[in-house]
């Protein structure tokens, strides 16, 4: 085992590799490698034919399409493919999951523009019986921001602009379809972030964040979006508009209604506006990667930092030697390190004061060291490097989607046996005869990533190509996995399509039973979002 002295971590000498100059390239959308055009995304009522059109649902009709025209005005804020075939290929993007795994048979795309839009074009909805899905930036990991069937897509694009922004307190209130990125980009003008980051950040929506409740590189830090949302405007199935945007952070009169949307999926409402207290933006930055020579270690690594960086801490990224792979296959990135280890962390510490900091860092990186937690590790020098080194973390997902088809997991289990469902699920899919190296194998590898810092384990099965049988060996395995350990099947992309039938294995038959109650009482025709959640 080669040990180096965090003195040489990220020095530029012929021995110590700098981290690669690559950008991370996560908002765009993958092309899976063996998808020709002719060769589209089956579509999801063909993957899943157990899956009925609800019968009580109107078809569209141009009468249907004049009444929205005659609401949203603008021709660019209405899609329809009702009247005019011709438009299939424009809805085709608002049809189609980022991963490729999900089609729907959406005929006709709205863009409201303002909230009395939204209202108007529910109310409508409502009284005519025609199912809708609210959609942002359609980045979402388990099939809920597409149709199934011929649903309309809502989507709240338009609806961007930056609101308010009080620069004492730093609440900030935003149009549900601002991007994240603009919306940060924004804060750190004015010397603030957003309490989220994610890797699809440029391209995904607050509101589309809040109805996942998505929770991303940094929660560690900044905590859940149910601490950090204030309030919260949206409109209920039949055209109500709830308005509950405070502003305050704190706020006890009654029952916290705002949070029944965070993470609801589009299920209960629409958001519409959001306001959202953030934190000052760190003066100084650091981030080191660590490469590990076992899970054990991981763990020892992990409570070390927490330990030894304790307020500075903000993000603790885990990432296995077969994702890094993947990751430099697709980029052609040199690798941070020289050596190949099992495992390799992403620590980022955010701070005021860039000496503390340093001196913090330093005395972490050389205990970590001389105990031999740690093998190998750089440690960025500037911005550049420090953006490099997320990249590896940041852009697994979309290096994945590069290559095919991806199944998804996203888990919470008890940190100990964080790694241990990547190995068992390996053992399955090889013992099944599903896993090689050649194109008569579907699976290509099983990877894992995550947020160590949440107990947040990614455990994705990368594929040639999407098949049944892979499906089929990974469910309910996985989700029965999970259970034994009182695990959550559902740790931050939600449930959509791809876990609707598996809520059981995570909920009580008492708290399903409250949550469909819910779902009755805000939207008893059942317009919003079906087929999906719960
Ligand atoms: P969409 O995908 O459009 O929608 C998601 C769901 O919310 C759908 O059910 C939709 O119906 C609903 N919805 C959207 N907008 C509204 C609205 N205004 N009102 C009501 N319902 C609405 N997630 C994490 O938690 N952590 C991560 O680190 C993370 N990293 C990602 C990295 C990549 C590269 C990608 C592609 C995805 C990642 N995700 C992550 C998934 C994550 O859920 C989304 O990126 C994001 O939160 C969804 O926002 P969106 O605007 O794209 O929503
Ligand atoms: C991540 O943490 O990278 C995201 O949640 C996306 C993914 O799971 O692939
Ligand atoms: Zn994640």
């Amino acid at each position: 085992m080669r040990l180096r002295s965090y003195r040489n971590f990220g020095s530029a000498g012929p021995e110590a590799p700098l981290a690669a100059t690559a950008r991370c390239f996560s908002s765009s959308r993958p092309r899976p490698l063996q998808q020709t055009p002719s060769q589209r995304v089956k579509l999801t009522s063909e993957t899943y034919p157990d899956i009925k059109r609800d019968s009580r649902f109107s078809p569209l009709t141009k009468e249907h399409v004049a009444y929205f025209r005659g609401i949203l005005g603008s021709d660019s804020a209405v899609i329809d493919g009702v009247t005019n075939e011709s438009a299939a290929d424009d809805i085709e993007p608002f049809n189609s999951d980022w991963m490729g795994k999900y089609r729907g048979q959406c005929k006709l795309v709205l863009k409201p523009g303002s909230t009395e839009e939204v209202s108007k074009i529910l109310k409508y909805c409502n009284d005519n019986l025609l199912a809708v899905v609210p959609q942002g930036g359609n980045t979402g990991l388990v099939g809920g921001s597409v149709p199934v069937f011929d649903e309309i897509v809502i989507n709240l694009s338009r609806m961007n602009q930056i609101v308010e922004f009080d620069e004492v307190s730093g609440a900030l209130v935003v149009g549900a379809g601002c991007i994240l990125e603009v919306a940060d980009q924004f804060l750190a003008s004015k010397g603030y972030i957003f309490p989220l980051d994610l890797g699809a950040k440029g391209s995904c929506q607050i509101g589309g964040n809040l109805s996942t409740n998505a929770g991303g590189l940094r929660l560690l830090r900044y905590g859940s979006l149910h601490g950090s949302t204030l309030g919260i405007e949206a409109v209920l199935a039949d055209g109500t508009i709830v308005d509950d945007l405070c502003k305050l952070r704190k706020n006890n009169t009654g029952y916290d209604l705002k949070q029944l949307f965070i993470g609801a999926e589009g299920t209960i409402g629409i958001i519409t506006k959001a306001s959202i207290q953030c934190p000052q933006r760190s003066a100084a930055q650091n981030v080191a990667f660590f490469g590990l020579e076992s899970f054990e270690k991981v763990q020892q690594a992990f409570r070390e930092a927490k330990g030894q960086l304790s307020e500075i801490l903000s993000a603790f990224e885990l990432m296995d030697e077969s994702s890094q792979a993947l990751v430099g296959e697709v980029t052609k990135n040199r690798r941070p390190l020289e050596g190949k280890y099992p495992f390799y962390c992403l620590i980022e510490t955010s701070g005021s004061n860039a000496d503390h900091d340093s001196e913090k860092l330093g005395a972490f990186l050389e205990d970590v060291m001389e105990k031999g937690i740690v093998s190998d590790g750089t440690l960025a020098q500037d911005e550049t490097q420090i953006k490099a080194l997320w990249a590896w973390r940041e852009g697994i997902a979309e290096a994945l989607g590069h290559l095919g088809g991806v199944y998804k997991y996203d888990v919470s289990i008890p940190l100990q046996e964080m790694y241990q469902l990547v190995e068992d699920t390996k053992a399955r899919v090889d013992a099944a005869g599903l896993l090689g190296d050649t194109d008569e194998y579907p699976v290509r590898e099983v990877i894992g990533y995550g947020h160590m810092g949440d107990a947040n384990l990614h455990l994705n099965v990368s594929t040639r190509r999407f098949d049944k049988r892979v499906e089929q060996c990974l469910e309910p395995f996985i989700y029965e996995w999970i259970e034994k350990r009182q695990g959550s099947i559902s740790a931050e992309h939600g449930l959509g399509l791809q876990k609707k039938n598996y809520i059981g294995y995570s909920r009580n038959a008492t708290t399903i039973g409250l949550m469909k109650g819910l779902k009755t009482h805000f939207d008893p025709k059942g317009i919003l979002n079906p087929y999906k959640y719960i």
